[in-house]
């Protein structure tokens, strides 16, 4: 998976290439935004990242000067379900990556879940405090990554779009529940910052051709909850009469879940000069009316 054909720039990996935000890295890059980087996005059947073997051999034959790093076990409910498959994934793998890039940027991807969400409005400098496996996962990375001098950590929030699979974005589960015939639950009282995947591959490439380094959040502008977001997905499925059941989190139960982990993102902002998108607007704006 290419996406610039020249041969004389120095090699930059997209890891999880057929995932939601890897796909649109590799996309964004085709379409110039990663001047300066020949990208090749790396899919499980190029390399399974997990076998270290196979990982060296590329390495060697390749020798990437940049890893985006987005390659992970990304559903909560998968990491909260076999921890030591979780912890292989999502620390053993980048950390094994960030050993071998001795010379390289490594960008990693984390998120809003390394918070414990009891306040929201989370800034760069506020400590984590993970409450689930996955954020747990995703902090005890970011600790090593940080370690070194021109590594960044992103920490994105519920990301938007249309994968490969057609399964991977919260957006397409919520339709391919409607679709089989069974209504969405949505907390009203769980608040995240929205973005689209696409704008996040954009703002990543623009964040690593700034040279920042250290750890940023990468989020939409507006804080909304569950149900609401659940609603405003739902406007553009008509044809598919979508049904919200409103929830709260006192009725839960399971694994603990984080009940505001909106992120602050003006650090972001002020580096690159522009406010990042709200995500009904731009849902509005971008998301044509389906049918289906
Ligand atoms: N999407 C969000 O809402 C969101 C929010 C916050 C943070 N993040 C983080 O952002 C990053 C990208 O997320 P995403 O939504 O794009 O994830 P995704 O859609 O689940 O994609 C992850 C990709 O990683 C690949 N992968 C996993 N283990 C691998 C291995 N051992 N070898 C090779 N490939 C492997 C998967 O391949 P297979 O398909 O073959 O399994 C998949 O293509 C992740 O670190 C995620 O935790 C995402």
């Amino acid at each position: 998976m290419s996406a610039s054909p020249s041969r004389d720039l120095p090699l930059a990996w997209v890891t999880g290439a057929s995932g939601l935000i890897g796909w649109e890295l590799v996309r964004a890059a085709r379409a110039g935004a990663a001047p300066g980087w020949r990208v090749r996005g790396l899919t499980r059947a190029d390399v399974d990242l997990a076998n270290p073997r196979a990982v060296d051999e590329l390495f060697e034959q390749e020798r990437p000067g940049l890893i985006v790093h987005c390659a992970a076990l990304s559903r909560t409910g998968a990491c909260q379900a076999d921890p030591a498959q979780a912890f292989r994934q999502n620390v053993e793998v980048p950390l094994g990556l960030l050993e071998r890039l001795s010379a390289g940027r490594f960008v990693f991807f984390s998120s809003d879940l390394v918070f414990d969400g009891l306040h929201g409005g989370y800034v760069e400098t506020d400590p984590p405090h993970p409450v689930n496996v996955y954020g747990q996962t995703k902090w005890k990375t970011e600790q090593t990554v940080l370690s070194r001098p021109n590594a960044l950590v992103i920490r994105t929030s519920l990301n938007y779009g249309h994968s490969l699979t057609g399964d991977r974005a919260f957006n397409e589960e919520m339709v391919n529940t409607w679709k089989s015939g069974r209504p969405v639950q949505a907390f009203v009282d769980e608040y995240r910052c929205p973005i689209a995947a696409s704008e996040t591959a954009r703002w990543t490439w623009d964040l690593i051709r700034s040279g920042q380094s250290g750890v940023i959040h990468l989020a939409g502008a507006e804080r909304l909850s569950r149900w609401q977001i659940a609603t405003e997905i739902a406007r553009h499925y008509p044809a598919l009469n979508p049904r919200i059941i409103p929830v709260t989190l006192g009725e839960h139960v399971g694994p603990p879940r984080a009940p505001d982990v909106s992120l602050n993102c003006e650090q972001l902002s002020g580096c690159l000069g522009r406010p990042l998108p709200a995500f009904r607007p731009w849902l509005a704006g971008n998301e044509p009316i389906h049918t289906v």
